[in-house]
C-alpha cells in the first residue's frame, strides 16, 4: 500500500503544467509533420505510460499516419529496470520497410528503449526513431538518446500525464513530483 492523501494532495509541486505540456506537444507534432511528410509513418505507442502523450501528439500530426500499440514490461526487481524487455502485447502491423516512430513517456536509464529498439530493428523498418516526452539524461546507463524530446528534466521521480507510481496517478493532467511521505511510508 502507498500512503495516499488524495490525488492532488499527494503532489509536492507541479513540474510541468497542462499548458506547458500542450504547447510543447503541439510543437513536436508540427516538427514530426514536417519531418515525416509523405512518408505515412507508424506511430508506435508504448503502453501504458505514453498513452496521454500519444493521444495528444498524434492529434497534432497534420499528415497521414498509422497507429499501433505495444505493451512491454521489464524483467527484474520492482523499481530497477533490467533492460530485458518482455513483450506482453506485440504490434498488430508489420513494420518492415516502414518509417516507425516509437512514442514513449520518459527515458531514464535508457535500458528499456535500448532493448526495444534492438528487437524492432530485426524487423527491418525503413527508419526507427524515438520521441520521448521527458528525458532524464543524468540517469542514462547506455548509449542511447531520444531523437525528439519534449522536456529535459532533473533526476526526480515524476507522475501524471501517463506516468505512474505503483499504477496510480496516470490520470493527472499535469506532471508533478510526489511528496516523499507518499512512498517513504509505503509498506
Ligand atoms: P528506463 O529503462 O530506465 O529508461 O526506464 C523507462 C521506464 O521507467 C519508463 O518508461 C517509465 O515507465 C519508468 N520511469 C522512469 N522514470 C520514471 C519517473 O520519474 N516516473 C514514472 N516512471 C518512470
Ligand atoms: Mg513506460
Amino acid at each position: 500500500m502507498i500512503n495516499k492523501m488524495g490525488l492532488t494532495e499527494d503532489i509536492k509541486y507541479v513540474l510541468l503544467s497542462e499548458e506547458q505540456i500542450r504547447a510543447r506537444v503541439k510543437e513536436l507534432g508540427a516538427q514530426l509533420t514536417e519531418d515525416y511528410r509523405g512518408k505515412n509513418p507508424i506511430f508506435l505507442c508504448v503502453l501504458k505510460g505514453a498513452v496521454n502523450f500519444y493521444a495528444d501528439l498524434t492529434r497534432s500530426m497534420g499528415d497521414y499516419m498509422e497507429m499501433d500499440f505495444i505493451s512491454i514490461s521489464s524483467y527484474g526487481a520492482a523499481q530497477k529496470t533490467s533492460g530485458i524487455v518482455r513483450i506482453n502485447k506485440d504490434l498488430d502491423s508489420s513494420i518492415t520497410g516502414r518509417h516507425v516512430i516509437i512514442v514513449e513517456d520518459i527515458m531514464d536509464s535508457g535500458l528499456t528503449l535500448n532493448h526495444l529498439t534492438s528487437v524492432l530493428r530485426t524487423r527491418e523498418p525503413a527508419s526507427l526513431k524515438i520521441v520521448c516526452l521527458l528525458d532524464k539524461p543524468e540517469r542514462r546507463e547506455c548509449a542511447i538518446t531520444p531523437d525528439y524530446v519534449g522536456f529535459v528534466i532533473p533526476n526526480e521521480f515524476v507522475v501524471g500525464y501517463g506516468l505512474d507510481f505503483a499504477g496510480t496517478y496516470r490520470n493527472l493532467p499535469f506532471i508533478g513530483v510526489l511528496k516523499p511521505e507518499v512512498y517513504t511510508e509505503a509498506k
